[in-house]
């Protein structure tokens, strides 16, 4: 194990292979927190079916219509338009050579089939270290995720994560990297809040066991400080905890 992570430290984050890495959450878990860390470390690119519908939205394309409503109810949206969606970013960005973070995807048993499918197609094309996944689940308490979310706040400009009870900007409300002033999102009012976690335990909690069956899951508990959280998801990727 020692040597391990000995042989981890010399290798540059920026040349490694890590394929598709899966994080697995609550709303509120932190995948967003940590997939801008795991994103910088290694030069792979944060795909977040959640960012891009929201982009959608904001576009008034016709995925972003659709939506929108089902978005403001914290329902999940069909499962085929985010497939759809999540294939043409992967396939279309150029970024994703040695890998991608899916954030918030898969969410239902049948995404999580399609992207079984999709990753078998893509590892004939692209070599064999995309075959299988890496799956990390982000786990944290209810009271938790409602003062994350409630809490929460982000820089429309640069895409950065706020809380202002844990993790608040230097000047209230205004982006530490830009000065932009951070908006809330539509969808954590608390209403909205308890149907998205309610979503959660109905048709997203089941993959955890999906990914165990598999022999694909790493645990990780989320309830800790965010650096800490980063050093146990690092130390999946490189210390060859990874299964
Ligand atoms: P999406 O945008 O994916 O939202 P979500 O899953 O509800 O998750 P969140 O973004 O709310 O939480 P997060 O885990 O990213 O937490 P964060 O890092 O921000 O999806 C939105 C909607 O889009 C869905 O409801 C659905 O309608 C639709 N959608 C998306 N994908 C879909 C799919 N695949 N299929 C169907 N529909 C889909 O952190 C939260 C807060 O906590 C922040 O303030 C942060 O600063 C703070 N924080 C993070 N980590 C810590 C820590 N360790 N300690 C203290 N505070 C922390
Ligand atoms: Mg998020």
């Amino acid at each position: 194990m020692q040597a391990e992570a000995a042989v981890a430290t010399l290798v540059d984050p920026q040349t490694l292979m890590i394929g598709a890495l899966i994080l697995l959450g609550a709303p509120g878990a932190g995948k967003g927190t940590q997939s801008k860390f795991v994103s910088t470390r290694y030069g792979i690119p944060q795909i977040s079916t959640g960012d891009l519908l929201r982009e959608n939205v904001r576009k008034g394309t016709q995925i972003g219509i659709q939506a929108k409503s089902i978005m403001e109810k914290g329902q999940l949206v069909p499962d085929e338009m985010v497939e759809d969606m999540l294939a043409r970013r992967i396939e279309t960005g150029g970024d994703t050579d040695r890998g991608f973070i899916l954030d918030g995807f898969p969410r239902t048993l049948a995404q999580a089939k399609w992207l079984d499918e999709y990753l078998k197609k893509w590892s004939v094309r692209h070599g064999q270290a995309w075959a299988a996944p890496v799956v990390i689940s982000i786990t944290v308490g209810y009271n938790q995720l409602l003062r994350r979310l409630t809490g929460r706040r982000s820089c429309p400009t640069c895409g950065r994560i706020y809380n202002i009870y844990f993790q608040p900007p230097r000047i209230a409300d205004l982006c530490d990297n830009d000065g932009s002033k951070l908006i809330t999102r539509r969808d954590d009012c608390e209403e909205v809040i308890s149907e998205r976690l309610k979503a959660y335990e109905r048709q997203t909690l089941p993959l955890t066991e999906y990914y165990r069956a598999k022999g694909s899951l790493h645990e990780v508990n989320g309830d800790q400080a965010t650096d800490e959280v980063t050093a146990a998801v690092m130390g999946i990727l490189e210390n060859g905890d990874r299964l």
